[in-house]
């Protein structure tokens, strides 16, 4: 079981590190069954060399959107999540954002105990943060004034 010490988070830089996380989006499709490309800004979780999670942010005006989120099952329950989330509010107080807004399929407890965690509530989300994922139903909104 790898020390929490060993995981270190960056935003991507180079091909080879988006290659990583589109390899990474493959192998957790069955229960994130969307391979994001879209987003602008991505993180990726190392635990020495070996890439294990990614976490990505869209910026529209002055909200932020969480887009996607994945750590791979071996590496769970290490608080990996949490810093992928904590990494990105950081990014959104730099920027100067308002607020950040993200969504969680209905049942996903893990990530839902993170986000509320960190500082997120349920919301009714304007429909202008959201996009095509506005008015889903089985969807929690969650928001995170900063
Ligand atoms: C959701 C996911 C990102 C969590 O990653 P992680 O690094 O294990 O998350 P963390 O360790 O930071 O925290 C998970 C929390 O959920 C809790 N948890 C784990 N399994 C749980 C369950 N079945 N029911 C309720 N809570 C659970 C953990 O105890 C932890 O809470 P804690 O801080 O109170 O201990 C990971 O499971 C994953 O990639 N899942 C598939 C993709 C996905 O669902 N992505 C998120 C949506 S975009």
């Amino acid at each position: 079981m790898p020390r929490k010490g060993q995981f270190k988070i960056r935003a991507i830089r180079t091909q080879a590190e988006w290659v990583a996380i589109e390899a990474m989006q493959k192998k957790l499709v069955d229960e994130l069954p969307f391979v994001h490309r879209e987003t602008r800004q991505w993180w990726i979780a190392r635990n020495g060399d070996k890439p294990v999670g990614y976490a990505a942010m869209n910026i529209t005006g002055d909200c932020g959107w969480f887009s996607i989120c994945g750590v791979l099952a071996k590496h769970r329950g290490n608080g990996l999540q949490k810093r992928l989330i904590d990494v990105r509010l950081r990014h959104a107080r730099r920027g100067g954002l308002a607020a950040v807004y993200t969504y969680t399929l209905n049942g996903n407890h893990p990530s839902a105990n993170s986000l509320i965690k960190k500082g997120f509530k349920q919301c009714t989300p304007p429909d202008r943060h959201f996009g095509k994922w506005a008015g889903k139903r089985d969807v929690l909104y969650w928001k995170h004034e900063l």
